[in-house]
């Protein structure tokens, strides 16, 4: 006999909601997140396990990146015909916790985001030259109170400081070392099993701001050419009031909610925190773009020439935490 109350997830649901958060983007795709359903309730919970000690020495992109995998898990319960609330506990390992009920049919915008979550990929290449219509349209798309998306006025300042950490990167063996542990070698004789990582193919040779992630390889184009390509580009970035575990995850979820509206309108795009983890950077960068708060991502997009390779994800058996310790019941 099922004596589930009829508002509890079936598998089948529980399987969309996977579904949806293992395709949000992550820093180095570490997909750093579990979920665990109980009932009618869905925890997304940090995988504080995985560290990134040179990209991202203080966890801020990996909550970002939980930021983004809230975002798709909340549109899917959406999809699902549930109503939905969030809460965020101030300790522990669960980042967030939505509260779903049987409701009514989602938003048409938000049904189209969540529409739009299976087509998104890092795009890290030149964009067409076709401006981006409507960026203030896309500016809207952050609810979040405490998130301000600020897309910059000029260009000169930003290629600058771009120019400058691309160089440090490019010379640190030990960030180098700890970006080839996370390439994924997705095809040829490494290929076999790659479940995260950035793939080979995604990387691409091209310079900033295309790069993304600077290697040992990618060339530094100076200072004026590095502004001629920033001003081509459409470029948001994502600040907060402060740096508290909320606003890393109320960051992401506003990027990934931008991402999904971007992706949506046929444009493509890739997101740069690398930058913004050296030392007094981004308090710099604050101060010289009278930025709004302190940046922590800066989102890129455009219109695309060509497709942006897969990248791989971790089975979906593997999101669905089990018996985890601590828990409540
Ligand atoms: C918080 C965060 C930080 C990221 N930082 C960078 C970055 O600095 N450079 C970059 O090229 N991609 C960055 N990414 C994109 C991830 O590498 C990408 O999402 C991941 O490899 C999965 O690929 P996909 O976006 O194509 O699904 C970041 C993503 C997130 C969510």
């Amino acid at each position: 006999m099922d004596n589930s109350a009829p508002a509890d997830l079936a598998p089948a649901e529980t399987a969309t909601l996977a579904r949806a958060v293992s395709r949000a983007p992550s820093v180095h795709n570490s997909q750093p997140w579990r979920l665990c359903v109980r009932g009618s309730d869905v925890d997304l919970v940090e995988r504080t396990e995985i560290v990134l000690p040179r990209h991202d020495p203080e966890g801020r992109d990996r909550l970002l990146s939980c930021g983004a995998a809230l975002a798709n898990l909340q549109l899917a319960a959406q999809a699902l015909r549930r109503d939905i609330t969030t809460s965020f506990p101030s300790h522990g390992d669960v980042a967030a916790t939505v509260h779903t009920r049987p409701g009514a049919a989602p938003a048409r915008a938000d049904l189209v985001r969540y529409r739009a979550i299976g087509r998104r990929r890092s795009y890290r290449r030149e964009f067409a030259s076709e401006p981006v219509d409507d960026v203030a349209q896309l500016l809207d798309t952050v609810e979040e109170p405490s998130v301000h998306a600020f897309a910059p006025a000029s260009v000169g300042v930003l290629a600058e400081m771009l120019g400058f950490a691309t160089r440090v990167f490019r010379s640190d063996a030990a960030y180098q070392r700890e970006l080839e542990t996370w390439t994924a070698h997705t095809f040829g004789r490494y290929a076999l099993g790659a479940v995260d990582g950035v793939p080979e193919a995604s990387f691409g040779d091209e310079p900033l701001p295309a790069a993304g992630l600077v290697r040992r390889t990618t060339p530094v184009p100076d200072d004026v050419r590095l502004a001629e390509r920033l001003a081509a580009e459409t470029l948001v970035v994502f600040c907060t009031d402060d740096d508290t575990r909320r606003a890393h995850l109320d960051a992401g979820v506003a990027l990934q909610r931008m991402w999904l509206e971007a992706t949506a309108r046929g444009l493509a795009g890739s997101v740069l925190t690398q930058p913004l983890h050296l030392t007094g950077f981004r308090e710099h960068l604050a101060e010289r773009l009278g930025l709004p708060g302190l940046p922590q991502a800066i989102f890129r997009c455009g219109h695309p020439v060509s497709a942006a390779p897969p990248s791989p994800r971790l089975p979906l058996g593997e999101l669905l935490a089990h018996d985890l310790p601590g828990r409540p019941e």
